[in-house]
């Protein structure tokens, strides 16, 4: 195994998209930023400089992380912001993951513009566990979503008014809008393929607050893996990416020589919220030798926006490639509901209320509506044996009330959340089972739900309400997909298993940033069962200060 070293420069960076030019925070003026490639084993450093205007920290999304807590990024849960003219350097070893991860900002909205891919090959003298061993690997399909407004100015409006924020103005591939968006298509992303070859592609959903399907005019493709976990291969003309995830596929390149859009975008469900309803796109391109420049791009079908059919029919449908490694037996189980609702604004001034009917927006677990404390993180006041103030260890394990949790006019009165810091605590060693279920309190849609530190067995997940007599049956407990992101299925549910085996604070979040950011958020607190942190490396000296 080696060992990479890599300076990642925040700087701002004038980039031109839709017509106009914009100061951006970028990555050593990237934007996407760098690629990472490693091969499996391999240990990293980065060393975050922060020259830009803004507080930052950096998040490996995906990687585990394990004992190495510190660098796992989310402001005030693992570590205070790097201010502007700080560094910090955050050190991991990726083993036992392959297949393809990212890393993003994860302070306010910056992840709009900073965020890469992170590419994990197998160690040297091994091979990809497919039946076609790919020609080669085209360069990794970053989805993201653009902002005209500077997207920390978009979060501190909605901060500010209790509103919802303003959608996007484009969503892109490569950071790019592509051929549909006003002076664009001079700059769409292009991927030059060559007949009769069958490639790697590697997409990342890293859209802010967007779900998306994804087809490629002509071709099929063969998911290989998914959150860097390989998947039994699975052939489709359409992906469903929620943000966060990653999905592989392998692509023969079969069809007449020609060029082929890459088309993706929105899959909302929700019932009355606004959606971008624009497409973005990439053009897959035979080459010039075959005059086919001259011909027509052919355009993929993508499935309405709110075809749940199809995005059902993509996700129970990923499986995992080997038996599961999955301890029969459970030690804690929590059943945590998801969703989207309001603060009564009695005690705001009116201003701060621009949410429906004079309210503002919130979001929760169990109706625990998630607050970042701001004097220091959760790890530091643990590691500290300091909680007292900064975060309090009685997250409930279930709902305060259960009722109809997909019903629409549920009474308000039932659902407005409490805001605090609470974790849950969990024995190192013990087996989880978490049932996520996403309620309908206000406009349901589904919710990409991230856990960090970990990855989890996806055993189930279904529309309505979980019912453990009739859906524990249809639990997969031979081959199920593990992941570290599982859309909660708009008015449905997921479970999902994991062996708390990494101590630390994790923080589990909707990855739709706007939902993070009115509180649909949590933290597991696992400690190792020897009173203290003792198998947590000891925090680094230049972890900085809040
Ligand atoms: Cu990719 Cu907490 O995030």
């Amino acid at each position: 195994a080696k060992e990479q070293y890599h300076e990642f420069v925040i700087r701002e960076t004038t980039v031109k998209r839709l017509c106009k030019s914009h100061n951006i925070m970028t990555v050593n003026g990237q934007f996407p930023g760098p690629t990472l490639e490693i091969n499996e084993g391999d240990s990293l450093i980065i060393n975050l400089i922060n020259r830009g205007r803004y507080n930052m920290t950096l998040h490996w999304h995906g990687v585990r992380q394990m004992r190495t807590g510190w660098s796992d990024g989310p402001e005030y849960v693992t570590q205070c912001p790097v201010r502007p003219g700080q560094s910090y350097r955050y050190r991991f070893t990726v083993a036992a993951q392959e297949g393809t991860l990212w890393w993003h900002a994860h302070s306010s909205w910056l992840r709009a513009t900073v965020y890469g891919a992170l590419l994990i090959r197998p160690r040297d003298g091994t091979s990809y566990p497919f039946d076609v061993q790919p020609t080669r690997e085209l360069a990794p399909i970053l989805l993201g979503e653009w902002w005209d407004m500077n997207p920390v100015d978009v979060v501190r409006a909605a901060t500010r008014t209790g509103a919802a924020p303003n959608i996007s103005d484009a969503l892109t591939v490569n950071a790019q809008p592509g051929d549909l968006y006003s002076c664009s298509s001079h700059d769409t992303a292009l991927f030059p393929v060559t007949s009769g070859e069958t490639n790697l592609l590697r997409f990342i959903n890293a859209a802010l607050n967007t779900e998306l399907f994804v087809s490629l005019a002509g071709h099929n493709m063969t998911v290989v893996a998914a959150d860097a976990s390989y998947t039994r291969p699975y052939t489709t003309s359409l992906l469903l990416l929620a943000p966060g995830q990653t999905t592989d596929v392998l692509v023969t390149f079969d069809q007449p020589p020609g060029r082929y859009y890459l088309a993706a975008h929105a899959y909302a469900s929700a019932q009355g919220v606004p959606f971008d309803n624009t497409t973005t796109t990439a053009i897959f391109d035979y080459g010039a030798a075959n005059n086919a420049s001259s011909t027509a791009i052919a355009m993929p079908t993508l499935p309405a926006y709110n075809d749940t059919a199809a995005a059902t029919a993509f996700t129970t449908s990923l499986r995992g490639l080997r038996k599961a490694e999955l301890p029969s037996r459970v030690d804690e189980s929590l059943f945590l509901t998801v969703g989207v609702g309001l603060f009564n604004c009695t005690n705001t001034t009116a201003q701060q209320c621009g949410g429906p009917n004079g309210t503002r927006f919130a979001a929760s677990i169990n109706n625990v509506s998630f607050v970042l404390p701001s004097s220091t993180s959760i790890l530091q006041a643990h590691h500290h044996g300091a909680p007292g103030g900064v975060f309090t260890a009685d997250f409930p394990a279930n709902p305060p009330v259960q009722f109809d949790y997909t019903a629409q006019n549920v009474s308000r009165a039932l659902w407005q959340p409490v805001a605090g810091t609470k974790v849950y605590k969990l024995k190192y060693g013990s087996a989880v089972q978490v049932v996520l279920q996403g309620t309908n309190i206000f406009a349901g849609e589904n919710h990409p739900i991230h856990l960090h530190g970990y990855d989890f067995y996806i055993l189930a997940e279904g529309l309505g309400n979980f019912d453990a007599g009739a859906d524990t049956g249809k639990f997969n407990v031979e081959d199920p997909p593990m992941r570290n992101t599982v859309g909660v299925p708009v008015n449905g549910w997921a479970v999902i298993r994991f062996v708390a085996d990494n101590p630390g604070v994790w923080l589990m979040h909707c990855h739709l940033d706007v939902h993070i950011t009115w509180g649909l958020a949590m933290a597991f607190l696992v400690d190792d069962g020897v009173g203290e942190l003792q198998s947590l490396e000891a925090p680094p000296p230049d972890l900085p200060l809040c």
